[in-house]
């Protein structure tokens, strides 16, 4: 198995969530979201290291948590963006060393190990890999809220984090989308752009982004559920 360093853009602010500062600092459990997160990173022998984008009024708080949980992995804290694209090129630009590169939002706790092992394979021989689920729900394109069409949702999937690359394919992708002033919504539609197929490994639904109050409830109930 090949060794892979993951990207975290934690510099969100996480104004969904409501609760007035860095949804990462939510604590489940009695840890952080974000340590959640990092310790999958940590425990998992195949990551050679870690480079988080942070707020730089953010950072002095971080390094103190990654002290007090024991979250030795990380290679580097460099300064976000405003878009998560920003936050995520910042990362891409502060590691050198090729190889395959996962990109992860800090903000999804729950990914599991083998999906991660087979992007990481996947992008390998590939050269691009991304998680995602297939839809449940019926899909229809309703501009202004009026019924257009129904999509055929048996080709649909949501796409989530990891996406999983090789280094110099999205280094290249994302140097073209900063030149361009593309903003996409995840890094394969970045890579997408350089006409480079992209393949989608199945991941599982509890690979949430905590991204409302709910999903704080749903994730305690998972790590309960680990613990038994
Ligand atoms: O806001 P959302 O949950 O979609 O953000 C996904 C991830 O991207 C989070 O981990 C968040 O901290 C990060 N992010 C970032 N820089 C931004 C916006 C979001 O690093 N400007």
């Amino acid at each position: 198995m090949e060794t892979y360093t993951v990207l975290l853009p934690a510099a969100g602010s996480g104004r969904r969530m409501g609760a007035g500062f860095n949804k990462l600092f939510l604590e489940m459990a009695g840890k952080p979201i974000l340590i959640h997160t990092l310790d999958v990173f940590e425990q998992d022998p195949d990551c050679s290291g870690m480079i988080l984008s942070v707020k730089d009024e953010e950072k002095p708080k971080i390094e103190e948590m990654l002290e007090r949980f024991g979250i030795t992995k990380v290679a580097a804290l460099v300064e976000g963006g405003a878009e998560r694209q920003q936050s995520v090129a910042a990362c891409i630009d502060a590691h050198r060393s090729g190889g395959i590169v996962l990109v992860h939002d800090a903000a999804r706790p729950f990914i599991k190990r083998d999906v991660i092992r087979k992007l990481v394979e996947v992008a390998r021989e590939d050269g691009a890999a991304i998680a995602g689920v297939q839809v449940k729900d019926t899909m229809k394109v309703a501009p202004d809220g009026i019924v257009e069409e129904t999509v055929d949702r048996s080709k649909l999937w949501a796409i989530q984090t990891p996406q999983a690359f090789r280094y110099e394919l999205l280094k290249e992708a994302s140097d073209k989308a900063e030149a361009e002033g593309f903003l996409g919504t995840d890094e394969s539609m970045i890579v997408e752009r350089l006409g480079h197929p992209v393949k989608v490994v199945e991941s599982t639904y509890d690979n949430v982004k905590m991204t409302t109050k709910e999903d704080l409830l749903f994730g305690e109930v998972l790590l309960k559920q680990r613990r038994q």
